[in-house]
């Protein structure tokens, strides 16, 4: 990849050093210009509203269907959403759930799908097991193994984690689950746009993220995947249920389909880009290199995933002697790298998202800054 040439159409990348795609992706040029040629027919262009309203709708729905085809899924089986909030309403809320049925989580969970696994549990008297994560992934799988009883209903996993950026050996926990009748539903967010994903082929029943970290697409935007036999025993929440109906059917109210069009836009940058194929090997090849570095300097200490097949862009460290919050806003104040310190788990460290479009030079001075506070800390 030509990454100063691919760096040219991410203005938001002059502002300093951006390490933070898992929180907020980058948005194009191209995205921008999608979103801005959107609401300019909305507001400026003076067709009467009906008439774009639906020619926007048909807009959208091209990007339903690309999304659907990016992801692997068949096209009945996508809905566009808001957010990934937005899918798990729709699927924890849309289930029928019995007291003591059972969701297994892992102990890496961001808030938003944790808090609403509890939110089940106090609605619905479901009984929520975490299952810690290790580095080694047959570990994780034995462990969620062990957690299953015949009351388990769900599993409800980071596809991969928020803080250390863990991928979850998504295929052989959904065949897992799948033996022992157990549905399953994924958070995405951290997933979609770092790698090749074929929502099919992982065998999930239920996928849902937003689109604005590594798809690099708007806030706003987000989708809901349902496996084509989970839409038989999917409710939507506020509409008679059609058995025989596609995904569309869990989507609620009219969003903003100017977002969508901006969805669109990047889905195609990154396509010509290569595609997820290219985007995971040049992610990879700077993760792999930036954990090497790091590892030669003393006092950093990983977070997270160890064996290649389970690391991804985030790269979560600890400097000893020095607490996650305080690393991330010297990182910040004298560098001006934007990233965050993680909070789920413990130790507190830091969290670097390393994109396709993280420059070398980006990552060199990260390295540097990195041997600069771990020596004023006693090491380095
Ligand atoms: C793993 C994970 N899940 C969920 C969310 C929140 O998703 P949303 O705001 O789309 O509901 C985030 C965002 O930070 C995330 O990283």
């Amino acid at each position: 990849m030509n990454v100063e040439q691919i760096r040219t159409h991410y203005p938001g990348l002059q502002a300093g050093i951006y390490l933070n795609t898992g929180g907020v992706g980058q948005p194009s040029r191209q995205v921008q210009a999608a979103i801005e040629a959107g609401y300019h027919k909305l507001y400026h262009d003076h067709m009467p509203p009906i008439d774009w309203y639906v020619a926007m709708v048909q807009e959208a729905e091209a990007v339903r269907q690309k999304i659907a085809v990016f992801l692997g899924a068949g096209d009945d089986e996508m809905a566009l959403t808001l957010s990934t909030a937005d899918g798990y309403a729709s699927v924890l809320g849309g289930l029928r759930w019995q007291t003591g049925d059972e969701v297994v989580i892992t102990s890496e969970e961001h808030p938003m799908p944790y808090d609403a696994v509890q939110g089940l549990a106090q609605r619905e008297g479901v009984v929520v097991k975490v299952v810690d994560l290790d580095p080694d992934p047959d570990v994780v799988l034995s462990r969620v193994e062990q957690a299953l009883t015949p009351r388990t209903r769900m599993i409800c996993f980071s596809h991969v984690t928020t803080d250390t950026g863990y991928r979850l050996p998504a295929q052989a926990i959904c065949t897992l689950a799948r033996q022992r009748g157990i549905l399953t539903l994924w958070d995405g967010c951290q997933a979609v746009g770092q790698f090749p994903l074929n929502l099919n082929d992982m065998g999930c029943d239920f996928y849902a993220a937003n689109c604005y970290k590594w798809l690099l697409g708007p806030i706003g935007t987000g989708f809901l995947y349902v496996r084509q036999e989970a839409l038989q025993i999917l409710k939507p929440l506020l509409r008679p249920h059609d058995p025989q109906g596609n995904a569309s059917q869990y989507k609620m109210g009219n969003p903003s389909n100017a977002l969508y069009l901006g969805l669109g836009a990047s889905l195609d940058f990154i396509t010509s880009l290569g595609g997820p194929q290219a985007i995971a090997a040049e992610v990879g090849r700077k993760a792999d290199a930036l954990r090497a570095r790091f590892a030669a300097i003393s006092g950093v200490q990983f977070l997270g995933p160890q064996r290649p097949e389970t690391q991804t862009g985030v790269v979560s460290f600890t400097i000893a002697g020095m607490d996650g919050d305080q690393v991330s806003s010297a990182l910040k104040t004298r560098w001006n790298m934007t990233q965050r310190a993680t909070y789920i788990t413990r130790p507190s460290g830091v969290r670097i998202s390393v994109a396709f479009y993280t420059s070398q030079a980006e990552l060199d001075t990260l390295v540097k800054a990195v041997t600069v506070l771990a020596g004023q800390h006693g090491h380095g």
